[in-house]
């Protein structure tokens, strides 16, 4: 695991960008595995610019992490009252590069039969192939991907109650802005599992800000348990970098 402080969370972004951009230009048809949240939002917009000056993505292929059940890209709902991540994705990252929409994958929160949507899910990744590039941030709970407390560390794609802790934080930073309450807050997703993750071929977590640096601490240089499930960074075989900013790395023992 190579773990990178940077100064800012500007510098972090830009390195990931950095990061997610190398393989893309090696490897034109790379199989990326996406995240949400408030954390990928400053590389997602990177990667943007990094378009505008000609990085491809014509032929990438991606696998987002999760998606809340419930919602999916809907269209025939009111547009602030659709949530989804589908949306979030294609707002702050699809609608601006070219990707071919058949090329992108979210779960489907939407679907009849959410256990077999995460069976499909499974199947997808294993069929394109598996995933290149993993990009993941760390949750407060600990959580990698909606991998709550609690969920074992071999765990394929799942249904996951979401905890308090996580919808409490997710509320502030997405539902809030579109004026929906609380109560609107779904409390299921679809998730991929922690062993998913693991089967990736490369990973790339980051992780900002100084509310994320005891659980950042813990998962990098803690006990590897279910209880924390992004601590089975520790695990993984491939290349993993994690990125910190200085916030996120406070508590580190080893900086
Ligand atoms: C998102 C995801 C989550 C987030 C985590 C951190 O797809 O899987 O694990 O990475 O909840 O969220 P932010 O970045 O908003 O702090």
């Amino acid at each position: 695991m190579n773990i990178i402080i940077k100064r800012s969370e500007r510098e972090v972004s830009r390195a990931a960008a950095d990061h997610t951009a190398a393989p893309i230009r090696e490897k034109p048809d790379l199989v990326l595995g996406l995240a949400t949240g408030a954390t990928p939002l400053g590389t997602y917009r990177e990667l943007i610019r990094m378009h505008g000056k000609g990085l491809d993505f014509s032929r990438i292929v991606t696998f987002n992490l999760d998606e809340y059940i419930g919602y999916g890209m809907d269209l025939s709902l009111p547009y602030s009252k659709d949530q989804s991540y589908a949306r979030f994705m294609h707002e702050e990252l699809f609608r601006h590069i070219n990707i071919h929409r058949s090329n992108i994958h979210i779960p489907n929160g939407l679907a009849d039969d959410p256990k077999e949507e995460c069976r499909r899910y499974e199947r997808r990744i294993r069929d394109a192939g598996g995933i290149d590039l993993q990009l993941l941030g760390i949750g407060r709970t600990g959580h990698w991907a909606f991998n709550e407390p609690g969920t074992p560390l071999d765990s394929r794609t799942h249904i996951q109650i979401l905890s308090k802790k996580t919808l409490d934080d997710n509320f502030r930073l997405f539902f809030h802005r579109s004026g929906l309450g609380r109560e609107m807050m779904p409390t299921r997703s679809i998730t991929m599992g922690v062993g998913t993750i693991l089967e990736a071929r490369s990973l790339l977590m980051i992780a900002t800000g100084k509310r994320k640096a005891s659980i950042t601490a813990a998962a990098l240089e803690g006990e590897i348990t279910s209880s924390l499930t992004a601590s089975a960074v520790q695990l993984f075989k491939g290349p993993a970098t994690v990125l910190l900013d200085r916030g996120a790395a406070f508590a580190l023992q080893k900086r």
